[in-house]
């Protein structure tokens, strides 16, 4: 298996934990790249039935060393609770590695977060409120701590000091309390403690890797319509998803990476605001998402639904490139005689299948196709040459809207569930 990113290529929530845990299985390092505990991916597997937020979904198998990349924010006391989570469930994490240059995601974060959505009023944006954008912010404006910096107490503890006097100008500004500087840097310190050495240079573990063949997997979070630079801006995350950034946030030269892998689920969901040209409203909306078990893993908000989206797909097609896509929930189609499914927008008054900037997205609409449905359940099925001749002709249309060639078929959530082809 050559180095593999695997990229989300809708709004998030495709699916991608439980592709990476299918491929982990074959993998000897697998690397988060970005990204912090915003995300949620859900695994489901012998061990039982797990949503992971920081983690890397190749946690389960004992023969991979899991790397939480240089790219990622880490909120230190979650990764601490997700480790304890793990272990108590019998999964062991003594192969997890931390980048010591990735950024610490810090209380105040999380309170600036929540208080930024809160002043934003009818404009928030809808966040995971996790405090992803802030820290983020905080390292492009160098403001940052890398997590490196807890090895020395005194010097991490005078930043801490020294950051929160203006953090909390802000937080008293707007009403909020102020944050304590000892006990935020007791309480990171005491989650590093617990990390102790798996908080590492891992450089080293990403050149070996890629000197000896290792099968390395890269994994992404959120999908290309919340990247940063190419989604819905500002209804995005702070971070880039696609597959050109699995280089930078996981420390591996860009000409390692030979596959790449596009998650898209059969219909569309997101989560937060921003414009979604094929969403559904009502009761068909709400049927899909309880059939679906749609809630945000992270948030437990429930997603907007809507049908498939070919142009967003081919969106993110075209900035990755992707060598196979996996399409996720196939069987969740089941039951309509017919499945519109997006080409292309119509856009003030002409059809266009390029990908608008937000504001012009907003006033598009979904030119539909109408695809045939196959009314039946095709859970069972574990081959993709036995699934019925409308869900092939379904895949196909995706293959051929897209641009790129439909490696695996999720038709259920256990790891058989998936067809390869
Ligand atoms: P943030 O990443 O928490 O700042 O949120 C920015 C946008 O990305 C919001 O629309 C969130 O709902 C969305 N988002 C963040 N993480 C996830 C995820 O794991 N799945 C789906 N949407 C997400």
């Amino acid at each position: 298996m050559p180095v593999t990113a695997i990229v989300g290529a809708q709004w998030g929530d495709e699916g991608k934990g439980k592709i990476t845990d299918l491929l982990a299985q074959e993998a000897d390092l697998v690397i988060r790249y970005q990204g912090g505990n915003n995300a949620g991916h859900t695994v489901v597997n012998e061990f039982g039935t797990f949503k992971l937020h920081l983690v890397p979904s190749g946690i389960f198998n004992p023969n991979a060393t899991c790397v939480l990349g240089t790219g990622m924010v880490i909120d230190l006391a979650t990764l601490r609770d997700e480790i304890r989570m793990l272990e108590g469930r019998g999964v062991s994490t003594a192969n997890l590695r931390i980048s010591e240059r990735a950024h610490l995601l810090m209380p105040w974060h999380t309170a600036l977060d929540r208080l930024d959505e809160r002043e934003r009023g009818r404009r928030k944006l809808g966040t995971t409120g996790q405090g992803v954008g802030p820290a983020y912010a905080d390292k492009v404006a160098r403001h940052g701590i890398q997590l490196y910096e807890v090895r020395d107490e005194s010097g991490f503890r005078a930043r801490v000091a020294h950051e929160l006097e203006t953090k909390n100008v802000i937080l008293t500004k707007f009403g909020d309390a102020p944050l304590d500087a000892r006990t935020v840097a007791d309480g990171v310190l005491e989650a590093a403690a617990v990390l102790g050495d798996r908080i590492v240079d891992t450089l080293p573990i990403v050149e070996h890797a890629v000197a000896t063949d290792a099968r390395v997997l890269l994994e992404g979070q959120l999908g290309a319509m919340r990247d940063l630079d190419w989604g819905i801006y500002p209804y995005v995350t702070s971070s880039n998803p696609l597959a050109g950034f699995a280089s930078i946030g996981a420390g591996i030269p860009a000409r390692s990476i030979t596959r790449v892998v596009g998650v898209v689920k059969a219909y569309s969901t997101a989560v937060g605001e921003g414009p979604f040209p094929t969403e559904l409203a009502g009761e068909e909306a709400n049927a899909l998402r309880e059939r679906a078990e749609e809630y945000g893993a992270t948030t437990g908000r429930p997603r907007r639904i809507g049908w498939f989206d070919a142009v967003a797909a081919r969106h993110a097609q075209r900035l990755n490139a992707f060598t196979e896509l996996a399409v996720t929930k196939l069987d969740m189609l089941g039951s309509y005689e017919e499945i519109p499914f997006c080409t292309a927008y119509s856009l003030d008054g002409r059809l266009t299948s390029d990908m608008p900037p937000t504001k012009l997205l907003d006033r598009a609409t979904p030119h539909y196709e109408r695809l045939r449905g196959w009314c039946q359940d095709i859970g069972a099925i574990r081959e993709q040459a036995q699934l019925p001749a409308p869900a092939r002709a379904y895949l196909k249309r995706i293959e051929e809207t897209v641009g790129a060639p439909i490696g695996m078929v999720g038709v259920g959530p256990e790891r058989n569930a998936t067809l390869l082809s």
